[in-house]
């Protein structure tokens, strides 16, 4: 590698991640009740359109995952963090699937399964379920 492809190398790698950060859900927006994660989506405004996609990341509260509305009104919830090497998920909205932030682009699909390696494993999913402007997300249900 010369002294030109290197300088490069840092501009590559930037545009070939497909997606970008995810916005944070603020804390105003949720609730964790039990085991359940319930979410006022009136203060949630990324989830509010088909393709918006949000992160939950509460340590305190041992939460990391990330939420999408994948069709109108459906809604999907995955573990943050990808199985090959736990690099931060983002969400695909062309293809409505969890897409690893890494080089290797892992991605899942609703039902946590690998569309695509180097993930050697499926991500856990939560299941969610909307009534209104509520979002419940069972959080000991993943699988
Ligand atoms: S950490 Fe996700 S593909 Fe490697």
């Amino acid at each position: 590698m010369n002294r030109r492809d290197l300088l490069r190398a840092p501009l590559l790698l930037a545009l070939s991640k497909p997606c970008c950060e995810l916005p944070v859900l603020q804390p105003q927006a949720y609730q964790k009740r039990g085991s359940s994660l319930v979410i006022d989506l009136r203060q949630a405004a990324h989830l509010k359109k088909v393709g918006g996609a949000a992160l939950v990341r509460d340590e305190a509260r041992q939460l990391y995952l990330i939420l999408a509305q994948t069709a109108p009104g459906e809604f999907h919830a995955w573990h943050g963090a990808c199985t090959h090497g736990g690099a931060p998920l983002a969400f695909d909205a062309r293809h409505g699937t969890a897409l690893c932030t890494s080089v290797g682009h892992s991605e899942f699909n609703p039902q946590g399964e690998v569309v695509r390696g180097p993930a050697p494993k499926p991500v856990r999913i939560f299941p969610v379920q909307r009534a209104g402007n509520t979002l419940t997300v069972q959080l000991e249900a993943a699988q």
